[in-house]
């Protein structure tokens, strides 16, 4: 894997010809995009097949939780898709990721969701979770291996730690990446892509740093760039 097959790009667009527009943008720089639920919901399953059409592996963040029987029945229509990732919520629950994972073609990794990185320890207790934050996202990674689940989304700081729950074979997906100085807009815990890479993570997600900047081809260039070095070592 090179740092192109590393990097994907957050496509947090209202409208696919925004999306689209984007990816012509980009310049063929980037493999790898995420439609998520605001692109899909707009834009239904044809997204995807432009976005595959053009050559390009998509990363359907749909974080599915809903009892197995529908799990499973929407994980067969996004493997059909030509989706090649797919989140799913581990606090679904045991027989919620056995049905997703048993419902996934081959071509399909599914991810899971631990604790919403939105979520602080106050909120948590509100939904009747007692454990910290972190020994909360540690029960549901070991949950998700245990279920055949092959990846997870974590931040940047959960990657040392889930690390050492999941094997070296898990998929370890790091959104929150920000250059040092940039803005990093709503994101509360960032690192650079070369710190996610030298702490583990397989695969960097990146929106607005790239799809807001002036010039987003640069802007996935310099991410690749420190992707690479970050390999290099
Ligand atoms: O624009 P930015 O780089 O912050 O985008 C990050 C992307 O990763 C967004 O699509 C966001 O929904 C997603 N994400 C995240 N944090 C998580 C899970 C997903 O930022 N914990």
């Amino acid at each position: 894997m090179d740092a192109a097959d590393r990097l994907i790009v957050a496509l947090d667009f209202p409208t696919a010809h925004e999306a689209l527009q984007l990816v012509e943008r980009l310049n063929g720089q980037v493999r790898w995009v995420k439609v998520g639920l605001e692109l899909y919901l707009a834009e239904g399953r044809s997204i995807v097949d432009r976005l595959v059409a053009r050559g390009l592996h998509v990363f359907l963040d749909l974080k599915l939780h809903d009892i197995p029987n529908t799990v499973a029945a929407a994980v067969r229509v996004a493997g059909a898709s030509g989706a090649e990732l797919l989140t799913v919520h581990a606090s679904g629950g045991p027989a919620m990721l056995l049905a997703a994972v048993d419902a996934a073609p081959a071509s399909l990794r599914l991810l899971a969701v631990t604790v919403l990185t939105s979520m602080g320890e106050a909120d948590l207790q509100t939904v009747g979770v007692r454990s910290s934050a972190e020994e909360q996202v540690g029960r549901l990674a070991a949950l998700a291996a245990e279920s055949n689940v092959r990846g997870l989304v974590c931040s940047p700081a959960e990657l040392t730690s889930v690390r050492s729950t999941v094997g070296e074979d898990f998929w370890l997906v790091t959104p929150g990446i920000r250059s040092a100085g940039s803005p990093i807009d709503d994101q509360r815990r960032t690192a650079t892509a070369y710190d996610a890479i030298r702490r583990g993570a397989n695969m960097l997600v990146a929106g607005r740093p790239i799809t807001r900047a002036n010039d987003p081809a640069a802007a996935a260039d310099q991410v690749l760039r420190q992707i690479d070095s970050a390999l290099q070592h």
